[in-house]
């Protein structure tokens, strides 16, 4: 009898261990993030310059902030194994991600440990090469040009207006064919602002499709959309090789 439970468990365990090794992705989130809204979260201390900001400004427009794996019943699925990460390998994009996909936290760094994060959790869950992955990411974010789908329907940054989160969810469901989520953050009044947008995207990271799961988020009756500008972000002093930088991780 003993020994059937025994068998019984270890049949299970091996069983489970096999869904973990085997663990598999069914769509992304491609988050986009708003660095008006994150240099006004009450919740972080302000944004800085990325050290590469003197060779690499940024535009005012969304950021990346990653693709995530998830599976159709709103799991994350992460480090499915543990490929390692190569800033070299990104040499062909590393101009793109220094624009598009740095870090603006404080205090200030150049973005490569925020790609190592991206690619070790999610990246390696993917089925695609490092470069391939950050690739697909920074076209998708392209193709997709939130800043314009927004504009197209009214909505512009700005410290006065505020925006129905509904009415921003339907803007953008008429461009881009599907529901998407958004995130709000708090500024420092305690109002309610868009902090993140979260679009789903089919196993290619290529195309958007309608979400499997929505992310649940509350953004209130009305949020802030607002004015972003790269005087926001504060200076740091140290200077900065984009030859260097690369070569040196
Ligand atoms: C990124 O992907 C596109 C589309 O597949 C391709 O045309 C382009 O060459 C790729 N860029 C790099 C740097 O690999
Ligand atoms: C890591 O896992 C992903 C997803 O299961 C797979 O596509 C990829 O080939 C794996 N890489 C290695 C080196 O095992």
């Amino acid at each position: 009898m003993a020994r059937h439970i025994a068998f019984a468990l270890l049949l299970s365990l091996l069983v489970c261990g096999q869904n973990i090794a085997s663990a598999d992705f069914d769509f992304y989130y491609l988050v986009l993030e708003w660095p008006g809204s994150y240099c006004k979260d009450s919740s972080v201390g302000g944004c800085c310059k990325p050290t590469t900001f003197d060779a690499y400004p940024l535009d005012a427009d969304f950021l990346v902030k990653g693709l995530y794996t998830y599976s159709s019943s709103g799991q994350p699925v992460t480090k499915c194994n543990t490929t390692k990460f190569y800033v070299n390998a990104l040499a062909s994009l590393i101009g793109e991600l220094y624009v598009h996909w740095p870090s603006i936290q404080c205090p200030s760094d150049n973005g490569v440990s925020l790609w190592r994060d991206a690619w070790t959790n999610y990246g390696v869950c993917s089925g695609l090469s490092e470069k391939d992955y950050f690739n697909s990411t920074l076209l998708l974010r392209k193709k997709i040009n939130m800043l314009s789908v927004l504009k197209w329907k009214g909505i512009v940054p700005s410290n006065i207006l505020m925006y129905s989160p509904t009415y921003v969810k339907t803007a953008i469901r008429l461009a881009l064919g599907a529901d998407v989520g958004i995130k709000c953050s708090k500024n420092k009044f305690g109002a309610f602002q868009i902090d993140e947008i979260y679009v789903c995207v089919d196993k290619t990271a290529s195309k958007v499709i309608k979400c499997p799961v929505l992310p649940k988020f509350s953004c209130g009756l009305a949020a802030y959309f607002p004015y972003y500008s790269n005087s926001m972000l504060k200076s740091t002093s140290s200077s900065f090789d984009p030859l260097q930088m690369v070569t040196s991780q």
